[in-house]
C-alpha cells in the first residue's frame, strides 16, 4: 500500500488517486500479470512505470527547457497533449528527483489538483494529475535535481576542448523521468517539439531535427515527428560542431575530435544503404552520430536521428565501427518496433546484434562477421557461466519486476537473442527469413512488441503448423528456457584458427616477435589476448608487450582485455597506463571487468579504490552505480 508523501492541494480527486496509485503498486495484480502472457491482450503491465496508459495516455509533448550549467539543473515546462481514453479522473506520470512547481490543464492553464506519490526504489514517484473527461492539455512546470541520474554535467576540463562545459542525457532504460516528467515506459509513444535555451557559446542537439551550427542566440528549436517512447528522449549541449558525411549522414563532435570522427565513420552512409536494402526504408529522415566526451557510460545509444557514441570507438583504423552499424540497426529494431517492457529487452538488442552483423557482412564480408560472431559467443558463454546455466536470467524473456531493469542488460539479450535469430535463419534459409523480418518491421512499425506476440507472429508467418520445423527451431527453449539451446548455430572463423595456431606456436617456444601477426585486425588481437594462458609470468608479459605494444595501444577494446591480464599478473609497468585509462574512460563495459579484476585480491582492491577515488567524479551515475557495488564503495 502506498503512502502519500507530498501533495500541494487537496481536492475531490485525491481519494481516487490514492486508490489508483495504491492499486498501481499493489501485489494484487495477478490478473494483469496473467494478461502479459497473452499475445492478443493489448493491455500490458509495465512493472517499471507508474503510468496507466490504457486510461489516459500522452500523445505529444511540447517541451520548453532552460539549461543552467551554474546550478547544474534544467528548468522546464512540459506541455502534454493527452488522450483520456476512459473518462479517467487523472493521468499519471513518472518522475524521479524532480521538483514539481506548478501543474495546470487546458488551453487556459486552469489550476488542477495534483500530487506526488511515495518514492519507490528505482522507480521514483508517480505524479498524479486530476483531469476531466475532455482535458486535452497538461502543463507541468518542473526543475531537475543536481543528482538527476540521466544527466551528466561535465566541467570544461572533462571535455576535449577544455574551454566549455558539456551536458548529455542518457534516458534508457528508466532515467528519462529524472529530467522530465513523462509516461516512462517503452510501450508509450509520443511526438515532440522542444525549445531549448543554453549558453550562447554552446550548441544543443536532440533526438529530433537538429541545427548544424550555433546561431548565436543559444535558443534552439527541435521537432520529432515520428512517435517515440520516452527512453529515446535525448539532449546534448556543448561546444559541438557538425561535419557532413553524405546527404543524409553526418557527425557532431567537439571541434578537436571532428576530423577524426568523420574519418572513422566514413562508411556510415554505406551502412544505411545496406540496412535499407535488408529491412526497408529508413523512417527517420537523417542519421547523424554525436561523439560525446569519454565519460559517456555506454558504447552507443540509439537516440533517433542522432546516435550518441563514446569516443573510445575512434581507433583511427575504423575497426570498431560495428557499433555504428548496431546503433543504426536500432532505427528498425527498437526505435521502430519497440520492446513492450524491459522484460522483452532481447527484442531490441538481440534483433539489433543480428541486424548489425548483417550490415557488416554486406560491407566487410563474411570472414569479418565470423569473427564478430565468435567474440559474441565467447561473451555469451561467459555470462551464462556467470549467471548460471539454469538461472531464469538466462532466458530471453526476463522477469525484472521489483528490480532495476539494468539487471537485464547482459549478453543474454544481445548474444543469445541474436544467436536465436541466426539459428532460425539457418533452419528456414536466409531468403525466407529476410522476407519475414522485412514484413515484421513493416507490419509493426511504430508499435510495441512482446516476446509472446513475436512468437505468435513467427508461428503464423514462418512455421505455419509445420510440426517438424517447429521442433527443429524449438522456440520455447530459446525464448522461455534457460541457457544455450542445443540447436544453436555456432560460428567458425578461419582467421581465428590462424590466431590459435600462432598462440600455440608461441606457447611452444616461437618468440612473440616472430609470430606472423602483421596483418591482424583488432578482432584477431582480441581473440589472441582473450586466449592467453593464465600462467603468464613477468617475462612473458614483457615479451608480449615489447613485441606488440599492447600497453601503448590506442585501441580501447585491446587495452581493456590486455589490462585484465595486467591486473591478474600484477604487471606493474602497465599500471600507469591502466590508471590513466580508468580515469579518462567512463564506459561501463570497460570499467566493470577491470574493477572486478582488481577487486579479486586485497592489493588489487586497494589499488582499485585509490584509482576510483580519483576517477569517480568523472563517471556518469550509470557507471558509479555499478562500480560502487563492485568496490563496496558506500561502506568505506
Ligand atoms: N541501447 C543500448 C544501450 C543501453 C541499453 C543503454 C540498456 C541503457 C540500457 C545500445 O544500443 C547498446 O547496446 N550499446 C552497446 C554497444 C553495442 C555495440 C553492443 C554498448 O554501449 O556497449
Ligand atoms: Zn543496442
Amino acid at each position: 500500500m502506498i503512502r502519500l508523501l507530498t501533495f500541494r492541494q487537496i481536492g475531490l480527486g485525491l481519494m481516487a488517486a490514492v486508490i489508483f496509485v495504491a492499486c498501481n503498486n499493489g501485489d494484487s495484480q495477478q490478473n494483469k500479470a496473467h494478461q502479459q502472457n497473452d499475445p492478443n491482450q493489448m493491455t500490458i503491465r509495465d512493472p517499471h512505470s507508474f503510468a496507466e496508459p490504457h486510461k489516459a495516455e500522452v500523445k505529444h509533448l511540447d517541451l520548453e527547457i532552460a539549461v543552467d550549467f551554474d546550478q547544474k539543473v534544467i528548468h522546464g515546462v512540459a506541455t502534454y497533449e493527452i488522450k483520456n481514453k476512459s473518462g479517467a479522473g487523472n493521468i499519471v506520470f513518472d518522475t524521479r528527483g524532480l521538483t514539481i512547481n506548478r501543474v495546470t490543464t487546458g488551453e487556459r492553464f486552469d489550476s488542477t489538483d495534483w500530487l506526488l506519490g511515495d518514492e519507490v526504489a528505482y522507480l521514483g514517484q508517480p505524479l498524479v494529475v486530476n483531469i476531466g473527461p475532455y482535458t486535452q492539455w497538461v502543463h507541468i512546470e518542473y526543475t531537475t535535481s543536481p543528482g538527476a541520474q540521466a544527466l551528466q554535467w561535465l566541467d570544461p576540463q572533462q571535455t576535449a576542448g577544455k574551454r566549455h562545459p558539456f551536458l548529455f542525457t542518457q534516458s534508457q532504460a528508466i532515467l528519462a523521468r529524472t529530467w522530465m516528467p513523462c509516461q516512462d515506459g517503452p510501450g508509450i509513444r509520443f511526438t515532440y517539439t522542444a525549445n531549448v535555451k543554453v549558453p550562447k557559446s554552446l550548441l544543443a542537439v536532440m533526438s529530433a531535427s537538429n541545427p548544424q551550427a550555433k546561431n548565436g542566440t543559444g535558443e534552439y528549436y527541435f521537432e520529432m515527428k515520428q512517435p517515440i517512447p520516452s527512453y529515446l528522449m535525448a539532449l546534448a549541449v556543448g561546444d559541438i560542431e557538425f561535419q557532413a558525411i553524405d546527404d543524409r549522414t553526418g557527425v557532431y563532435a567537439e571541434p578537436e575530435l571532428l576530423q577524426k570522427a568523420a574519418y572513422e565513420f566514413d562508411d556510415m552512409d554505406e551502412m544505411l544503404i545496406a540496412a535499407e536494402k535488408l529491412y526497408g526504408p529508413y523512417r527517420w529522415e537523417r542519421y547523424d552520430v554525436i561523439v560525446l566526451p569519454p565519460s559517456f557510460p555506454f558504447g552507443g545509444m540509439e537516440n533517433p536521428r542522432l546516435t550518441f557514441a563514446t569516443p573510445t570507438i575512434i581507433a583511427g583504423d575504423r575497426s570498431l565501427t560495428a557499433l555504428i552499424a548496431h546503433e543504426l540497426a536500432h532505427s528498425w529494431s527498437g526505435n521502430l518496433v519497440t520492446n513492450a517492457t524491459w522484460d522483452d529487452f532481447w527484442l531490441n538488442e538481440g534483433f539489433t546484434v543480428y541486424f548489425e552483423k548483417r550490415i557488416m557482412e554486406e560491407i566487410y564480408g563474411e570472414p569479418y562477421v565470423q569473427m564478430l560472431s565468435m567474440l559474441g559467443f565467447q561473451d555469451l558463454e561467459a555470462d551464462v557461466k556467470d549467471i548460471g546455466p539454469k538461472h531464469d536470467d538466462t532466458k530471453l524473456k526476463l522477469n525484472l519486476k521489483d528490480r532495476d531493469p539494468d539487471e537485464g542488460m547482459t549478453n543474454i539479450a544481445y548474444e543469445k537473442g541474436s544467436l536465436f535469430l541466426k539459428t532460425v535463419e539457418n533452419i528456414v534459409g536466409r531468403e525466407k527469413f529476410d522476407a519475414f523480418l522485412k514484413e515484421y518491421f513493416e507490419h509493426f512499425a511504430f508499435k510495441t512488441m512482446t516476446s509472446e506476440k513475436f512468437v505468435a507472429y513467427l508461428n503464423e508467418k514462418l512455421i505455419q503448423n509445420d510440426k517438424e520445423l517447429a521442433k527443429k527451431i524449438d522456440i520455447d527453449a530459446w525464448v522461455f528456457g534457460p541457457g544455450i539451446p542445443d540447436n544453436a548455430v555456432l560460428a567458425t572463423s578461419d582467421r581465428f584458427e590462424q590466431v590459435e595456431r600462432s598462440l600455440a606456436d608461441w606457447q611452444q617456444g616461437t618468440p612473440a616477435k616472430d609470430l606472423k601477426a602483421d596483418e591482424w585486425s583488432t578482432h584477431e588481437w582480441l581473440h589472441f589476448i582473450r586466449h592467453l594462458p593464465d600462467d603468464l609470468d613477468a617475462a612473458k608479459m614483457n615479451e608480449l608487450d615489447e613485441a606488440f605494444g599492447f600497453t601503448q595501444s590506442g585501441n580501447s577494446e585491446i587495452l581493456c582485455v590486455w589490462f585484465e591480464h595486467v591486473i591478474e599478473q600484477q604487471h606493474q609497468s602497465a599500471y600507469g597506463a591502466l590508471e590513466e585509462f580508468l580515469i579518462t574512460v567512463g564506459r561501463r563495459k570497460f570499467l566493470r571487468p577491470l574493477y572486478a579484476a582488481l577487486a579479486k585480491t586485497e592489493d588489487g582492491l586497494e589499488m582499485g579504490r585509490s584509482i576510483y577515488q580519483k576517477a569517480r567524479p568523472n563517471y556518469h551515475a550509470v557507471s558509479t552505480g555499478t562500480i560502487d557495488e563492485i568496490l563496496n564503495w558506500e561502506t568505506l
